[in-house]
Formats: C-alpha cells, structure tokens, sequence
C-alpha cells in the first residue's frame, strides 16, 4: 500500500496584510488543505536591498503555518531577481533572438549561462537553506520556478556565446571534428577554431539544424547545471526533504528526464482549460474537441503529462487550476466539478500531492483576474467546495500502488527537438503526434508509462515508438529483448545521433526502408485504407521500400503499415480513428484486452482500481466487461464524474 494523496496550495503572504495569516492558515486546514507552497516571488521582500534582508514576515509565516498543521514547500525565489541585482550586473538579462536584452518588469529576465547570476542564485539559496533546511515545518523544497516559461530556455547572450563555445570544445575535442559532424564544407560554414563559432541567430537563412541543434543541447545543460547548483546546496543544509521543481504542460524546450535525475519530485502545473487553448492554436485546429471540452480540458492531456514526468519521478501537481486563468486566448470558467476531475485524474495517476494555485485571487498585477479557491474578499470561491469534497473523498479511499503498465509509450526530448528542427512541414509537432498515439491507447482501455530509452523495457507487452528519429539499432535490440510487441511511428530511425541522415533510412527488422517524405499542411490529408478502415495520412507520409509484409494502401499504392520480423512500422500520421484501429490491432497482438471506449469517456488503472473519467458533455456508463465494486460515484458518469471501481 502507497500512502494516500494529499492536497496542497501555492500561498503568498506577502501580498496580504499580516492579520489575513492565521485565519488563512486555519481556513486550508478546512479546506483539507496539507501543504503550502511559498516564497517563489518574494525575493524583493526577502532582500530589500544588497545583503539587507527581512526574514521577520518569513519567519512569522512559517511558524503561523507549522503550528496550524501545515507542511512547508520553501522556494528559492530565483525566477524574479530583484531590481537592485538586475542594476547591479545588466548583463544578466536574457536575449532575445532578435538580439534585444529582455527587460526588467515581469518575471524569468535571467540568462542561465550568466555566471554572475548563477552565484547569486546559489548565495540567495543558501541563505534560505541554512535558515530553513533543518526547520521542521519545511518539509519539501521547489527550486525556481517553471523553467523556461516566457520563452526563457534561450539566451542569445555574451555569456551564452562564451559557455556555448567552451561546451562545443568539451564535446567535440577538435574543430576539425565539429566541421565534419555538422557537415560544414556545405555553403563553406566551415570553422578554423572554437572562438569562430556564433550563436545560431540572425543568419541570413536558416542555420545549420546541427548548430541549432547543438545550441538546444547546450541551452538544456544549461537549464540542469542552473539547477543542480541549487540542489546541491539544498540537499547539504536540509538533508531528508525532497527537492522538486515545477515543470509545465506542453513544454519541451529542454530534456525534463536530465533534469529529473537532480530531483526526488517531478512536479507539474496543469491549466487544462488554458492547454486546450494552447494546444488547438499552435498543434490543431479540432473545432469539435475545442467546442465540446471547452471547459473540461482534452481528456488526454493531463493524464499524458501525468504519465510523462511520474516516469521522471515522485509525481506532484504543484499548481492545479482553481478556476478560470487568465493568460490563454479566452479564458472560460470551468464547468461543475472539473476542479475535482482534476485533481482525481492526477491522484489515478500516481500524484502524491495535488496542489492548487492560488489560495486568493490577487487584487493586483498581472494576474489579478486569475482565480485562486478565495475571492479577493476574502469568501470561498467555487474551487474551494471542490477541493474540500476530494479532501474529503482521498481520506476514505485506501490507494494501491500503480504497477508498471504493460504498454510503453518512448518519449526522448532530443527527437523532439530533431524533428521540429527539421522543418519540411510546419504541422509537425511531437507532442501532438505522441499524444494522439498516447489516445489510441486510452480510446482503447489501456493504461501506459511513458519512458525514455534508457527504460529497462523487461515486462512491457507492447512497446510504442513515435517518430523517435534518432533511434538506433542497439536501443531497438534492447527493446527488442524484452520480448514486447513493437510499432514504431514515421520517422523513426532514420536519422543519425549527429542529426545527420543514416545511409539506410530505417531500422532493420520493421520491414520498411524509407526513400522519400511526403510533408504536408495537416489540412491536406492522403488517403488510405487499412484492414477495410479508411481513413488518411496528414503532415508525414513516407515513400518506401518495403521488405516485410505490407497491410493497406494508400490513394497513390503506398504501404500504411509493414512489419518485419522485429516489429511494425507504420508509414505516415494517421487520423485518430484509424491509429485507434491500428492500436487496437496491436494492442491484441500482444495479448492485450481492448476495450473500445465511448468519445469521452476514459479508464486508468492502479493497482485494483479502475478510475473513470468522463470529459464529455453526455451522461455515459462503464462498459459491462467492467465489473468490480464501485468505490466512489456510478456506474452512469455525468458530465466532469469520475468513478472508482475496485476489481479483484
Ligand atoms: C504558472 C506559474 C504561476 C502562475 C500561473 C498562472 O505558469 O508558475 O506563477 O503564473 O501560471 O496560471
């Protein structure tokens, strides 16, 4: 047995007078609320000025806190450096690409390659560590803040120029190799030494992919060394309490699984209303999901988050939307009971700790009309009663331990960035892509992890490869060992670690050898037939030769799906109704059950429990084949229900 959930909230006494704090205190313990996450922002508070601190309001908050029974989640306060420290060393704001210094005013105006500021984010880390580390109300630790939001991976700066050459010649030992890597005797790119080379911005046309390539490696070690240097520091002065960092939904600007491996929690904020947003605009235009989910979240999203970074570490929600947000395009309220779907969701996949944001709406700033579970008057707002009721509900509900599940969806940041960076089609987006292959599964009743190569894949029965370019021969041989049913998506394999394309363009063994790519725009589809479906390849098909055996056709005879004698290749990006009926096919292959689920309806195992979720506008029922006693809801699932089944 697994301890049970608990509920946090993301608290900011300096924005309310001191007399607020007790009452606030005893309300979140009402409330059913555990945890208090403070001090991300409070820099200014906490050092007025160079060295003239104020820990007087800290302390007094803490205590109020702690003695209410609260535990603490201290933050380094490293994503707003103060005005006084901005003045002090102007250089360390970040630089645009267009080669505009970002400015002071809001929020992450840092360069992670700043040494000046890296030294100050690990003296001011210190600070709070050495006060608070042995404190036994702080109980757990957050560096920063969401690293990278606002477009802040990147800095086209003085400093990121210098450590980005000192990186290139730790990698590449000779300028002689980096040339060939890179393949820079094409249009005369070639380089006599490291002090030569530039930050991949402002070129005329585009930059060499291996040089933006190597700038997105590069910027992400930045992010981790940024990052270790305050765990360390951390785990030295508040031995015992888990440090974690808030990652965000829908980002992949840098390789989250490296950074993972400094942290004991992988911590997310999820905006489900704010993401569906976000994610239609930049991946997809879905009129009918926008329309029909519109204040409910894809019914995939989250939990394709969940899984993703519970497969980097302790799972938290450090920041859970209470309500509307205000920095999508529009920004509705959520319909009745989602605040509780939420936070369900994230406790059937794994989450210790959902944690809402805010515990009041701020009268003030940037985002005084994002709501929190207080009005700014200080009454209950509606995600209050909601988490009240999951407290509530968490405390009768014993939660088994989630097993590994036995299908693995293979995520890699580095393909990611490969196949963003390669252009030929603006519609290709990775996320997108992985997650309408992480739907097939859910549409058809699976539960699955997602993992990085390096998993040990021992106990998987089906294995999934989207578009993981890069994947080489010796990472499909250890897939391959575990005995697993294979499919890998277009494009996997067919380029070389150093981003360069392989003489044969594919993986032997999956009975298809790439020739030539057919990009489109997503609203340009192909048409195909598989297994009597029809249904079309959008934004990347491929043209090929195949060697194994070959199901479907496309409208101008090529194959839809090959296997070989290792595993399945599948030849474009399907729609979603034709990858669920492919997925169903493999998932029965290995063995699998299959359940077709209706739309919206969804199911995700832990343990013996069986936790359904019902996004959709309509009422539905579990399927018969569901049996099992019901734990909490019904059978029939309203809009926003969840309900739990415990099987035998
Ligand atoms: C998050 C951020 C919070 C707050 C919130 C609003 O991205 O970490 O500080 O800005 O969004 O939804």
């Amino acid at each position: 047995m697994s301890s049970n959930p608990e509920l946090g909230v993301c608290y900011y006494p300096e924005h309310w007078p001191q007399d607020l704090w007790i009452s606030d205190a005893e309300n979140m313990v009402k409330t059913g609320i555990k945890w208090v996450r403070i001090a991300e922002f409070a820099w200014s508070r906490i050092e007025k000025s160079p060295d003239n601190f104020d820990f007087e309001w800290l302390d007094k908050i803490v205590d109020i806190l702690g003695k209410a029974g609260l535990k603490i989640v201290m933050c380094t306060p490293t994503a707003t450096p103060p005005k006084w420290l901005v003045d002090q060393m102007p250089d360390m704001v970040a630089v645009d690409s267009n080669g505009q210094p970002r400015k002071f005013g809001s929020r992450r105006h840092y360069s992670f390659s700043h040494s000046g500021y890296l030294e100050q984010s690990k003296r001011i880390t210190k600070i709070l560590a050495q006060r608070y580390g042995d404190n036994p109300y702080v109980q757990a630790w957050q560096t920063d803040n969401e690293y990278g939001c606002h477009e802040t991976t990147y800095s086209w700066c003085h400093s990121s120029l210098k450590e980005f050459r000192i990186w290139l010649k730790k990698k590449y030992s000779s300028i002689e190799k980096l040339n060939e890597s890179w393949g820079n005797v094409f249009w005369s790119m070639e380089y006599n030494n490291f002090e030569e080379i530039e930050l991949p911005n402002l070129t005329v046309t585009e930059a060499n992919p291996s040089h933006n390539f190597n700038f997105q490696l590069f910027s992400s070690d930045q992010v981790r060394k940024f990052n270790l240097a305050q765990v360390e520091i951390i785990n030295k002065y508040s031995p015992g309490r888990p440090v974690s960092h808030n990652y965000m939904g829908h980002f992949t600007e840098f390789d989250h699984r490296e950074v993972s491996q400094d942290l004991e929690i992988a911590a997310w904020d999820s905006y489900p209303l704010g993401f569906l947003q976000n994610m239609q605009v930049i991946a997809r235009e879905d009129k009918k999901l926008l329309q029909e989910c519109y204040r409910i979240g894809d019914p995939d999203f989250q939990a394709y988050h969940h899984d993703l970074y519970r497969g980097m570490g302790r799972l938290w929600v450090m920041e859970q939307q209470p309500g509307p947000v205000n920095w999508a395009k529009y920004n509705p309220i959520p319909v009745k009971g989602a605040v509780r779907l939420w936070s369900w969701e994230a406790f059937a996949h794994d989450a210790e700790v959902v944690s809402y944001f805010r515990w009041r709406q701020a009268p003030y700033a940037q985002e005084q009309m994002h709501a929190g579970l207080m009005y700014r008057d200080n009454t209950p707002a509606p995600g209050q009663e909601e988490a009240k009721q999951v407290s509530e509900e968490i405390k009768k509900i014993e939660m088994p331990k989630t097993e590994q599940s036995p299908i693995a969806l293979v995520h890699d940041y580095e393909a990611c960035w490969m196949t963003e960076l390669d252009g030929q089609t603006h519609d290709f987006h990775y996320t997108r892509l992985l997650l309408d292959f992480y739907k097939a599964v859910r549409m058809n009743g699976g539960s699955l992890d997602i993992v990085g190569k390096n998993a040990d894949f021992t106990g998987y029965k089906l294995v999934i490869i989207p578009s993981f370019v890069h994947f080489q021969e010796e990472d499909l041989q250890r897939v391959i060992k575990s005995g697993a049913q294979i499919l890998a998506g277009p494009r996997t394999g067919t380029k070389t670690p150093d981003f360069q394309l392989p003489n044969e363009l594919s993986l032997e063994g999956l009975g298809f050898q790439v020739r030539r790519v057919d990009a489109l725009p997503r609203d340009l589809p192909v048409s195909v037939e598989w297994n009597g479906i029809k249904g079309n390849f959008s934004v990347w098909r491929e043209h090929g030769l195949t060697s194994g055996v070959s199901e479907g056709k496309s409208s101008d005879d090529m194959a839809v799906l090959t296997s070989g004698n290792q595993g399945s290749y599948l030849c474009g990006w399907p729609d979603q109704k034709l990858l669920n009926a492919i997925m169903k096919n493999q998932m029965q292959l290995a063995g699998l059950d299959v359940v077709e689920l209706p739309e919206y309806l969804r199911v995700r195992r832990r343990g013996n429990l069986l936790f359904f979720t019902n996004y959709g506008t309509q009422d539905v029922s579990i399927p018969e084949v569901y049996q099992g006693e019901l734990l909490l809801g019904k059978r029939t699932l309203s809009q926003a229900d969840i309900s739990i089944l415990k099987i035998n």
